[in-house]
């Protein structure tokens, strides 16, 4: 079971001041599920995991038969944001690490677009999928964001070319609000299936929904578990005592800020992790950096990171703290060999696993960094499995919009977001925006 640890910071918060922010975390976690908080016709994730109807499940299960059917080998999941890292960060935790180079996946492999506006980019995704049987989910909260709708219309128009308008209906599927947007109107004029992201459900807590779980359950890996990981740890997370591990960590954090602690930095020793790292810095940045406030939140994998982001966070200008994602399991074993001329000098090693050297590698950082000034939190789960990676996700979640009222801003909205995209249309000569186009050219 996850649990969190926040004896690394025992030396930068006095234990009066940590109860205090309990207390507020507490607090912050009743208005949360009470809905009596800011941004509170939002809070449809809060009981998703227990409440998700079955059929949910069901129809993401229907699509990948579906698509095993007809052989379907590669699947473009085209989204940015909160309509791409969750899917994004969980099956980068559960694949295997060459799973690429390697040619074998559980499911089709699942490949991502519309997470960027780079020809390149798009064009090699295009040179991938000429070669390959192709199907595409669109994931699109509002259906209008411009990144998704270039590329989903550059794949669209290939896979209605290739395979012929009546196939390509077999072969997209959208993810989109219940009524507004292009994309549901595309959607319904071109008979795709359609799965709802429900308007109470934002789209960096979407993870849980078909936003996250069907890329996920194509992928090959069990939508089931996920679920029951995450729906036992809302259960947990609901806790009103100091047990509650979301109130732990949320109270910390802010205890940390606000003692000047302005950068979090999520640290994971395995490179799955990586997205992980991804998908929280967008739920943390996006849910807490408003109103001039809010810890900015960044992510590092180490060992890798300590040769290149070490000296700073040993050294550096003492404003951070770390939230290490320790991982109690692994799912590998490697032993190291004993060898007879030593000329490395590494036989102190031989008969010893490389997770325990991962292991001491942690403990070692940790007690470097804490006596360096950067308090640490742990956060431990058993393994990288889907069981696990649904308590993270919904600990996480929880933990933010309790950590977000305990800062006193709206977790749940976004409004720093519009600003480059005005700027982009009117650049880019978008009717609607001829006064703003000549105001920024001038200034270019
Ligand atoms: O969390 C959010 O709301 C955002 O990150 C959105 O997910 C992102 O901007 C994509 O929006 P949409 O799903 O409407 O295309």
């Amino acid at each position: 079971m996850l649990t969190v640890n926040v004896k690394g910071c025992e030396s930068f918060i006095e234990t009066s001041v940590q109860n205090e922010f309990i207390s507020k975390a507490q607090s912050a976690l009743e208005t949360l599920n009470r809905g009596t908080g800011a941004g509170n016709d939002f809070l449809g994730w809060n009981k998703l995991p227990s409440e998700l109807p079955q059929s949910i499940v069901d129809d993401c299960l229907s699509v990948v038969d579906k698509w095993v059917e007809k052989e379907i080998d590669l699947v473009v999941a085209i989204g940015i944001g909160g309509s791409y890292l969750g899917a994004k960060a969980v099956i980068e935790a559960l694949s295997h690490a060459f799973t690429n180079q390697m040619g074998e996946s559980r499911g089709p492999k699942i490949v991502f677009a519309g997470q960027n506006l780079s020809e390149e980019y798009i064009a090699e995704l295009m040179d991938l999928i000429s070669v390959q049987n192709v199907a595409a989910i669109v994931i699109s909260k509002s259906g209008t964001t411009t990144e998704p709708a270039v590329a989903f219309r550059l794949i669209r128009s290939y896979i209605e070319k290739t395979y012929g308008a009546v196939d390509a209906r077999e072969r997209i599927v959208a993810i989109t609000d219940k009524k507004r947007g292009a994309l549901k109107s595309l959607a319904d004029q071109e008979g795709y299936r359609t799965f709802v992201i429900e308007d109470n459900i934002g789209g960096r807590f979407s993870v849980l929904t078909p936003v996250g779980l069907l890329p996920v359950a194509v992928a090959g890996f069990d939508i089931k578990v996920l679920l029951k990981g995450a729906r036992d740890m809302e259960a947990i997370c609901n806790k009103h005592d100091a047990s509650n591990p979301a109130i732990q960590y949320a109270a910390m954090r802010n205890a940390l800020y606000a003692a000047g602690k302005k950068i979090e930095l999520l640290v994971g020793f395995n490179p799955k992790l990586q997205y992980v790292g991804e998908w929280w810095k967008q739920l943390y940045g996006e849910s807490e950096g408003k109103n001039g406030k809010g810890i900015f939140p960044a992510a590092v994998n180490f060992t890798t990171d300590l040769h290149s982001m070490g000296q700073y966070i040993q050294d550096g200008e003492r404003t951070l703290f770390e939230t290490v994602i320790h991982v109690v399991n692994s799912k590998r074993s490697v032993v190291i060999d004993a060898d007879p001329q030593n000329l490395d000098g590494l036989n102190f090693l031989a008969g010893k696993h490389v997770e325990l050297c991962n292991e001491m590698a942690q403990l070692g950082t940790k007690l470097a960094h804490v006596d360096g000034g950067v308090p640490n939190i742990e956060i431990s789960i058993d393994q990288i499995d889907e069981y696990n990676i649904g308590q993270l996700l919904y600990f996480f979640e929880k933990a933010c919009g309790i950590s977000a009222y305990v800062l006193g801003v709206n977790p749940f909205d976004q409004p720093g977001v519009e600003a480059y995209k005005k700027n982009m249309f009117a650049l880019l000569d978008k009717p609607g925006y001829e006064e703003l186009s000549k105001e920024l050219k001038k200034k270019l």
